[in-house]
């Protein structure tokens, strides 16, 4: 065996073991070494200088790196959106690591580009648009795939604006739970900050869509028109969806793009039990789906879909560059519809996780999570001292214990890393924050998580009384 597949196999073995491992629950979740002392243990100026890393360095190496990451396929990880990866896209990910095609260009990876025609083609299906008119691209991830959506968009509002610069009176209507990624969009995009207009929304931060007239006078009052509306599926703090059926006719009642932010969600398409929370999407103009949050899809690997294909071109209207030319060629490019030049094989990280899964497969995996938040949501509400301010819709429990300061609680909480979660703010509320994404996280978990929590109040008095 040549030093490829020796060094690929002992890696694959040691990393199925951590794998392994982590999801049997042993050890700790995650470390948070200090930055200079972990470079230093990695020996990262020594390797970085001199080279010569081998298999059997690596097999000595690599266990300390692994050391340092954060376990996802461990039950008590439950902090992140980040998809636990299944063992397809795993393979994808070594597949491409060796055979690097960059497929933007068909005649520079014809294999990679045709399943990222094919796993599109199917989202579009999933969502409801028609395949042989929508379209769409995958990208490396949801901020971005909101950017490309919203220079769709943009294009729609503003034709010239590819040339001529981009007019004064635009406005991007949104929540103001909306993810950072769409403020940053309409920044990067030209029309600053300033021309997000908030839309009105309920006491949980979902757009009320008996409001949107008012948005929309606000919009008309600050001299602006619409560019797109867009509603979350659902929103990143507290995974409650927006409404998109009464959103959606609203926008076609006024003739505004709609821009429907299912990253986390979409996925939630695969599963008859919780299809309905996404009735509506199909009335979108553009639909961004992360397949790297709940299709089980290492990182990156997320989709821009438009209901017309057209868009996306017209959002890039750029020729003459080295990697464009006017021959017939075989295959498609997806060069005018990307951000990107260079991709990864993305499509075949989505194509390995069906592959293994089937559509049923990781639609029950989604259908589990789902209903796994819920009891995580009895289990905490029944607790003394601990208010949930909702039901969970998705994946996402929110929760706060006492009137205490809760970022002191949640690292009284991780410190024996035995469990990692997050928090997040609603309406300018301190809550925390559980995302159930692991396969193997289950009510021992939970019983854990209860555990520490009464731990944790009866070491530090949090008041019974409810927040
Ligand atoms: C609703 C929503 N949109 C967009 C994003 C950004 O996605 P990415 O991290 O893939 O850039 C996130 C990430 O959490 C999200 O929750």
């Amino acid at each position: 065996m040549d030093d490829y597949a020796i060094s690929a196999s002992a890696a694959v073995d040691i990393v199925a073991g951590y794998v392994a491992q982590a999801r049997e629950g042993r050890g700790s979740v995650t470390t948070q070494p200090d930055p200079d002392v972990l470079a230093t243990e990695l020996e990262l100026d020594r390797w970085i200088r001199h080279g010569g890393m081998g298999h059997e360095a690596l097999a000595e190496w690599l266990p300390r790196y692994l050391d340092a990451t954060v376990r996802l396929h461990h039950p008590g990880s439950l902090a992140h959106q980040v998809a636990v990866p299944s063992t397809g896209p795993a393979v994808a990910d070594l597949i491409h690591g060796a055979t690097n095609n960059p497929m933007a260009k068909y005649e520079m990876g014809a294999a990679g580009a045709t399943i990222e025609r094919e796993v599109v083609r199917w989202m579009l299906e999933k969502v409801g648009f028609d395949r042989q008119v929508g379209g769409g691209v995958l990208t490396h991830g949801g901020s971005l795939a909101n950017l490309t959506a919203l220079l769709a968009a943009r294009a729609r509002a503003a034709p010239d604006a590819w040339r001529r610069g981009v007019p004064g009176d635009l406005a991007l209507l949104a929540p103001p739970s909306v993810h950072y990624s769409v403020r940053r969009a309409a920044a990067i995009l030209g029309l600053g900050e300033d021309a997000v207009v908030e839309l009105d929304v309920d006491e949980l931060e979902r757009i009320r869509p008996d409001r949107l007239a008012a948005g929309l006078d606000r919009c008309a009052a600050a001299g602006r028109r619409p560019m797109a509306l867009v509603a979350v599926a659902p929103a990143t703090s507290t995974g409650l969806h927006d409404d998109l059926s009464g959103i959606g006719a609203f926008c076609a009642e006024h003739g505004i793009w709609l821009h429907v932010d299912a990253a986390h969600g979409g996925s939630a398409l695969l599963s008859e039990r919780h299809r309905h929370l996404l009735a509506g999407i199909e009335r979108a103009d553009s639909v961004v789906w992360d397949a790297h949050k709940m299709l089980r899809t290492s990182g990156l690997c997320a989709a821009v879909l438009v209901r017309r294909d057209e868009d996306l071109p017209a959002a890039f209207q750029q020729k003459g560059d080295y990697v464009f030319d006017d021959r017939e060629a075989v295959g498609f490019d997806l060069l005018d519809r990307a951000l990107e030049t260079t991709k990864t094989t993305l499509g075949l990280k989505l194509f390995l996780s069906l592959a293994w899964a089937g559509e049923l497969g990781l639609g029950d995996y989604v259908a589990s999570r789902y209903d796994l938040a819920l009891r995580f949501h009895e289990a905490l509400s029944g607790e003394p001292g601990v208010s949930c301010p909702y039901a969970p819709e998705s994946n996402i429990v929110c929760f706060r214990v006492g009137h205490g300061d809760q970022l002191a609680l949640l690292d009284r909480l991780m410190a024996n890393g035995r469990l990692h979660f997050g928090s997040t703010t609603i309406t300018g509320e301190r809550y925390l924050r559980l995302v159930v994404t692991a396969p193997d996280t289950d009510e021992a978990t939970l019983a854990e998580l209860i555990q520490a929590l009464r731990e944790a109040a009866g070491a530090r008095g949090v008041t019974a009384r409810p927040a």
